[in-house]
């Protein structure tokens, strides 16, 4: 217990030496946040740690995800997650920007289902940074989901139906989620914050945490596509990212593209893959500035 607790203080005096906080990261969404924050004032910080992180949500250092009992998973299927080509494309640059900043990563990821996303960032993050053991030890996944469903797996007849036997409880994909979390090489990267995601945005700004990406991925309809956008971006580090899937979809297009040119930011587009009839598409949101 001794060795244990004074091998992390040993750890993070060596990540505090390390770390550079931005103070631009913490005024400039000041005062635009109070309002819905709680008015509260808030600081920011890149390069949130993994420890200080799950202490900040949980109360204690360890993911929570390790309570749940072990399993074979499930949802494996699920055809909907990040592509290669989105890793490759938008997940890999913030990776090298965080090995030569030498921080840790903090990635969230809004509507979660399985986990395949978070499970394959986390997994991209886990493969890049092994010869930097102390980053790859540092960075997290932050899984933000209800759980609950959304509007298209309410309007299901089968889910209904399942939901209606079971005497109107939601069938808990959260232990599914959590399995496949645990059968992951990366998995204590990955850390759940079972919210809605209005909640889970502010709840993260009164914390401090800024992401250097944010997946868009939770409900599909035009409000709350756009509600996502306008919380989560004061979360974003200074040159964080916005990216999602399902652009081939008009109410995400539509929420995108008004959040687009209200903030004057570029619109970058990626082929993801052919499925049910649909030719998905991938999203990113870039600075006109560039970064
Ligand atoms: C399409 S699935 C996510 C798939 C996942 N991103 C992937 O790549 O595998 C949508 C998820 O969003 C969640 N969701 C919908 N609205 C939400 C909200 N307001 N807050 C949090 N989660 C939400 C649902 O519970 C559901 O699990």
């Amino acid at each position: 217990m001794f060795f244990a607790s004074t091998s992390i203080i040993a750890l993070r005096v060596n990540l505090e030496d390390r770390k550079q906080p931005n103070s631009e990261d913490v005024c400039s969404r000041h005062n635009e946040m109070t309002a819905w924050a709680g008015g509260t004032p808030m600081s920011g910080r890149t390069g949130f740690y993994r420890s200080e992180l799950l202490t900040a949500l949980y109360g204690v250092p360890s993911n929570p995800v390790k309570n749940v009992q072990s399993g074979p998973g499930c949802g494996k299927d699920f055809p909907w997650s990040i592509t290669q080509q989105q890793l490759v494309q938008w997940v890999d640059p913030m990776i090298e920007r965080a090995i030569v900043e030498e921080r840790p990563m903090v990635v969230i990821e809004i509507g979660v289902l399985y986990g395949g996303t978070s499970i394959s960032i986390a997994e991209r993050i886990h493969s890049h940074l092994t010869q930097d053991s102390l980053l790859r030890e540092n960075s997290t996944v932050i899984s933000v989901d209800t759980w609950l469903g959304d509007m298209a797996m309410w309007n299901n007849r089968d889910f209904q139906k399942q939901v209606h036997a079971q005497g109107g409880a939601v069938y808990d994909e959260y232990n599914c989620y959590a399995q496949n979390v645990q059968l992951s090489v990366a998995q204590d990267m990955i850390v759940p914050l079972r919210l809605p995601s209005s909640i889970a945005a502010r709840l993260l700004y009164q914390k401090g945490v800024l992401a250097d990406l944010i997946y868009v991925d939770g409900s599909h309809d035009f409000e709350d596509v756009l509600g996502d956008l306008n919380r989560f971006k004061y979360l974003l580090t200074s040159c964080g990212q916005l990216f999602g899937d399902d652009f081939h979809l008009d109410s995400v297009k539509s929420a995108v593209v008004v959040f687009a040119n209200q903030n004057n930011l570029r619109i970058e587009k990626i082929a993801m893959r052919s499925h049910s009839g649909a030719d998905q598409v991938g999203w990113a949101l870039r600075s006109s500035q560039g970064c």
